[in-house]
């Protein structure tokens, strides 16, 4: 970091550097030689903007890979895919003069209706997490620094810029605030983005708890804080509460009132001269930009990662892959006009665009299949809908195998505003009935950016490969994965409910009045299907193979207190080579909060040979097994049975171990405020309570202890002093003092 002597500017001159010098630069300082750094829109390609600004899509930029983004980088369950993705944005960014690449998003997809769930990886924050640090590492040690998104609890877009997400701490800790803490502790991105909404009644981007204290205080974060495009309401109350770069610039009137709350004592200049320092040490990723990069690499690249993130959700009798020799009919106008990104401020200038039918017209030719095509619908809703229905049924029925294109058009999902429906459209669902109807055989190509419902046309069809937005190299990848040149490996990272109805947010989902009340907590996507039993299409986790996979050998053995190693076997029991993503589930047994039925706690994705087997090691730390504890404000592990679960996905598992951890030392000390129940359930002195309570009694009093239980039951949660005041005179104090004595932490081993 370059050091500037700060005296050398006025106050002035600092507070201008507090927000940008225009819609994508920082102030230069030139007397000191310090150049403007450029921050630009991404992640999954790098949006460059010359000439005309906007951060809503509208004006175009410099051609540049459009790669698959975060909602196929999420399916692909592989760190490697992110990482090579965050490489090669990191390349274009140098070679377009960019020095900070706004991105990746983290957020949860709290709700399969979220406008810009197609730029967020996942309902998990372990797999946000992982995936989202491969992205930052892997575009960081290109040189060009990261914007980690939306901070925080940014799930939806109505309202987005003023809503207020309100969360209790437990949840914000365990799901929404996860993916950051391990991307900031592991990854260190140069900066972060504070959100549009409140939390808890508060702007991200003047919340001092959120900016300060747990970005910086506790998780170490020692970048610059960006706010999002206009994200700035109070620039004082920003600075206070840990911004530093508002962002866009100029912003004259906030500069000034930074200025005047110094002079008047409101903000102290030592926290305009630490926000100041922070942005000026951005410079440091200030390089001479490299000569253009490769876009024909680039461009294989994208195809090559787009095939790892497609999920083969549904293959019956192995209609895919598509057999040599097959007359195969290509109906859909996405089939030629493929949906590869969404709208809104990711939105790219691609370098290239791959069509499906094209490449598998390549393909087909090495075959000896034949590739028709068929429109069978328009999305935009011209032409005769019924005709071209009509015409691609009757190629349909004189195909061996209909492969249809559907999806949701561009206008119908972005940045900007949340979706209504999770259908899709009518037109859509009766062409697939149709040409399943007449088909021999029917296989659906799915393209969309957030998650489509499947009911209504499910059981008519053999196939379906999700390919969410896969970029420019899309179509290419898709045509490889259905003609088998590519072994489908995907694996969902949000589950497909079977009714929008039955997702946790539904009645909470976007809110009203300004207020967004998280009220299913922690119970999030696959966390609360499993916990409440409700039936889905797919879960979470789930995806299929060209080949079969077996787990075997599970032992899991602790490691300590509160940690533990799983290991075990895969096996490629398929005739061809696949990667089969393992996924590692905890359930806890014991605790004194209500926890999920199970929640990913390890992954990893391996390629293996047929036949070829490989025995793998989960070290399964701390977290993996603790909760959020409010009364303790820390994280807890409760003393008791886990079990861990090896899954398919998050609902069917094929091996399971328990493991019993001593967890932590209970904290809770004893007072007369305790309920009856907290001192029975007490690990140090519960097992005896009502041994010492019936010495101390009276015999006909004591001799209810043990001759009532309904007593027992009904004082459960009635504090100890009023459960004393039942029993006549003094004759308990002294064995209640003694027993509290024993629950004092300090005075445990
Ligand atoms: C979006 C950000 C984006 C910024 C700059 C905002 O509207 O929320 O994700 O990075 O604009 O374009």
């Amino acid at each position: 970091m370059p050091d500037i002597d700060l005296s050398r500017l006025s106050l002035e001159q600092k507070a201008a550097l507090l927000s940008g010098q225009d819609f994508w630069s920082t102030h230069p300082v030139q007397d000191a030689g310090l150049p403007s750094v450029v921050l630009t829109d991404g992640p999954h390609g790098v949006r460059r903007q010359v000439g005309e600004f906007d951060h809503m899509g509208i004006y175009q930029s410099l051609p540049s890979t459009c790669f698959p983004p975060a909602v196929a980088v999420g399916s692909s369950w592989d760190p490697e895919v992110a990482a090579r993705v965050g490489a090669a944005v990191g390349r274009e960014a140098r070679a377009l003069g960019v020095h900070v690449v706004l991105g990746p998003g983290v957020n949860i997809k709290r709700s399969p209706l979220c406008g810009r769930n197609f730029e967020y990886y996942s309902e998990d924050p372990l797999l946000s997490g992982h995936l989202g640090a491969a992205h930052v590492r892997g575009q960081q040690e290109e040189g060009v620094g990261a914007s980690l998104k939306h901070f925080a609890v940014n799930n939806q877009e109505t309202d987005r810029m003023r809503v207020s997400a309100d969360v209790d701490e437990r949840t914000l800790r365990e799901i929404y605030l996860p993916a950051f803490e391990h991307i900031v502790t592991e990854a260190r991105p140069a900066t972060v983005m504070a959100a549009y909404n409140k939390v808890n009644g508060v702007h991200a981007a003047q919340n001092r708890w959120l900016l300060t204290e747990v970005l910086r205080e506790e998780w170490g974060f020692t970048g610059a804080v960006v706010s999002d495009w206009g994200a700035v309401h109070d620039p004082v109350a920003s600075v206070l509460a840990g911004l530093d770069l508002e962002m866009p610039g100029p912003a004259p009137e906030n500069t000034r009132r930074i200025v005047d709350a110094v002079r008047e004592g409101e903000l102290d200049e030592s926290a305009v001269d630490t926000a100041v320092r922070r942005i000026l040490a951005l410079a440091g990723l200030v390089a001479e930009p490299c000569d253009g990069f490769d876009v024909d690499a680039h461009h294989r690249l994208a195809r090559e990662l787009a095939a790892e993130c497609a999920v083969l959700l549904k293959n019956e009798d192995g209609v895919l892959p598509l057999a040599p020799g097959q007359r195969v009919a290509v109906i859909g106008e996405f089939a030629t006009t493929p949906r590869h990104q969404a709208g809104g401020s990711s939105h790219l200038n691609p370098t290239r665009l791959d069509n499906a039918l094209d490449a598998m017209r390549e393909l087909a030719a090495e075959r000896t299949n034949t590739v028709d095509f068929a429109p069978g619908f328009a999305s935009d809703g011209s032409g005769d809908a019924v005709a071209l229905r009509e015409a691609a049924v009757a190629l349909a029925r004189s195909s061996d195998v209909a492969v249809v294109f559907a999806g949701l058009a561009e206008r119908e999902e972005s940045e900007g505003f949340d979706r209504d429906t999770l259908h899709l459209p009518a037109v859509q669902i009766e062409l697939i009935r149709a040409v399943a109807a007449a088909a021999v055989r029917t296989v659906v190509v799915l393209s969309n950016g957030g998650i489509v419902s499947l009911e209504g046309w499910h059981d008519d069809v053999d196939a379906i490969l999700e390919g969410f937005l896969l970029g420019q190299g899309g179509g290419g990848a898709l045509a490889d994965l259905l003609f088998g040149a590519a072994d489908p490996s995907g694996r969902l990272a949000e589950t497909i409910p079977l009714r929008l109805e039955d997702n946790p947010s539904f009645v909470n989902f976007p809110g009203e009045q300004g207020h967004v009340r998280y009220g299913e907590g922690v119970m999030v996507g696959y966390r609360w299907y499993g916990t409440t039993g409700t039936p889905v299409r797919y879960p979470f986790g789930h995806g299929l193979s060209y080949t079969t996979f077996t787990v075997s050998g599970l032992a899991v053995e602790s490691t300590g207190d509160d940690s533990a190693r799983a290991s075990l076997t895969v096996t490629n029991t398929g005739d061809r080579a696949g990667k089969h993503v393992v996924q590692v589930y905890v359930s806890p047994q014991a605790g004194p909060v209500r926890r999920p039925t199970r929640e990913l706690r390890a992954f990893t994705k391996v390629r293996l040979a047929p036949g070829e087997s490989r025995t793998l090691t989960f070290d399964l730390g701390r977290r993996a097994f603790a909760y959020y504890d409010v009364l303790d404000a820390g994280w807890a592990v409760a003393p008791g049975e886990y079990r861990v679960q090896i899954g398919e996905n998050a609902e069917h598992m094929v091996a399971e171990a328990s493991v019993s951890l001593a967890g932590d030392a209970p904290a809770q000390e004893l007072t007369l405020e305790s309920t009856f129940g907290e001192w029975i359930a007490h690990p140090v002195i519960g097992s005896t309570l009502l041994d010492e309570l019936t010495a101390a009694l009276p015999e006909d009093q004591g001799s209810q202890l043990s001759d009532r239980p309904e007593l027992l039951q009904a004082v459960r949660d009635v504090p100890m002093k009023r459960v004393v005041g039942l029993v006549e005179g003094d004759a308990l104090d002294a064995t209640l003092q003694r027993l509290m004595e024993r629950t004092r932490v300090a005075d445990r081993p």
